[in-house]
């Protein structure tokens, strides 16, 4: 009992010692994330446990930046690490839905895709549940509540989608890293996280339900740089320390290529989720490529929301021509980041690396 009240007095000086946009009273959104882990995606996870605005129901697994093997061990050692075995970590697809899987850089994410931190063997076991299905249990469990931010490819989205489509209407928002309105980052015109699996995204921007992409055009110029990364130095916890480890090596690597820091991509759509004004949205009409042999793997976005109505016209000469004078309005389907708040996001992100009120609070199986 004493114990427990110790430990619940820290509990409270570390919550209070971390910024919280979480008006008193309000409750934690409730989040499930769907994850590739993936350097950036870890720091993006610690980011999510830490963080007393969100409340993550599941880490469901897909593979891209690693093996769903690799993605799997990865997920369990870092909700080990945080002594977090109460959020359930569970695997599903194995590769894309129609294509090979293509898998992320070891210059980016290392040989074990956590930049070769070596973290302890997990503790947290595998839940038994498929990710989709473990997705539209949430979803149906806390219907209009729950928001799924993707942080890879978007292929275990898909197949819940298609296994279950009534879940579209029922979930809150879908917080997306991914895509890019202004070139991409694997080929000119593609991101990864759309690349490896450009049918599974289409299906996610088609589907019907509320999606904010937080894609390149943001995510580039969230720049985790050394003298950031240096207010982590030093500090003796397993997870500043951890996050330091992976933060190094992705610094290393930017430098390497002559940038000034690493883009904290899956991250940024963490913060997002916490914080919704960190970005600014504009509503466009997005559509994924499938065929183009130099843009598979695009998004397509209408900026105009309007599409051009063809009509035939015919030439006093008899020639035939199409007419595209009139336009139709389109209902946007994603709110595309086009701002950010880089430095407000990531003073958030370094703070909530270090204080972990919720190893302490929270059961641990
Ligand atoms: C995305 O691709 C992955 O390498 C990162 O984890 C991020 O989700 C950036 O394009
Ligand atoms: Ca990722």
């Amino acid at each position: 009992m004493l114990a427990l009240r110790r430990y619940s007095m820290v509990a409270l000086l570390l919550a209070a010692s971390v910024p919280c946009s979480l008006p008193v009273g309000a409750a934690p959104r409730a989040v499930v994330i769907d994850t590739d882990p993936g350097t950036d995606d870890a720091i993006a996870i610690v980011l999510a446990l830490q963080s007393p605005e969100l409340a993550v129901r599941a880490l469901t697994v897909v593979p891209g930046n690693v093996t769903a093997d690799q993605g799997i061990d990865n997920a369990r050692r870092i909700v080990s690490l945080l002594h977090r075995c109460d959020v359930p970590v569970a695997a599903g697809a194995k590769r894309p839905l129609v294509v090979p899987l293509v898998t992320g850089s070891e210059t980016w994410h290392g040989k074990n895709g956590l930049g070769d931190v070596q973290l302890p063997e997990p503790r947290c076991p595998l839940d038994r549940r498929w990710a989709p299905d473990l997705i539209i249990e949430m979803v149906r469990a806390a219907p209009h509540q729950l928001t799924l931010i993707t942080l890879g490819p978007l292929t275990n989205i898909a197949l819940a989608l298609e296994k279950d489509p009534g879940i579209v209407p029922l979930v809150e928002r879908v917080v997306m890293m991914g895509g890019s309105i202004s070139g991409g980052n694997v080929t000119p015109a593609a991101e990864f996280n759309i690349y490896v699996d450009p049918e599974a995204a289409q299906l996610v921007f088609k589907a019907g339900w509320p999606v904010t992409m937080v894609g390149l055009d943001v995510c580039n110029v969230t720049l985790l740089t050394r003298a950031r990364l240096h207010t982590l130095e030093g500090r003796h916890d397993p997870v500043a320390e951890f996050v330091y480890g992976v933060g190094d090596f992705l610094v290393r690597a930017a430098e390497r290529h002559g940038e000034a820091g690493s883009r904290m991509y899956d991250p940024l759509a963490v913060g997002v989720a916490i914080d919704p004004t960190l970005i600014v949205a504009s509503p466009m009409v997005v559509d994924v490529e499938t065929a183009g042999s130099l843009t598979r793997g695009e998004t397509v976005a209408n900026r105009e929301r309007a599409s051009n109505i063809i009509e035939e016209r015919r030439s006093p000469d008899g020639a035939q021509y199409s007419f595209t004078g009139r336009t139709k309005p389109l209902v946007s389907n994603a709110g595309v980041a086009t701002a950010v708040h880089a430095d407000r996001f990531l003073d958030l992100l370094l703070s909530r690396i270090g204080a972990s009120p919720g190893s302490l609070t929270r059961n641990d199986r």
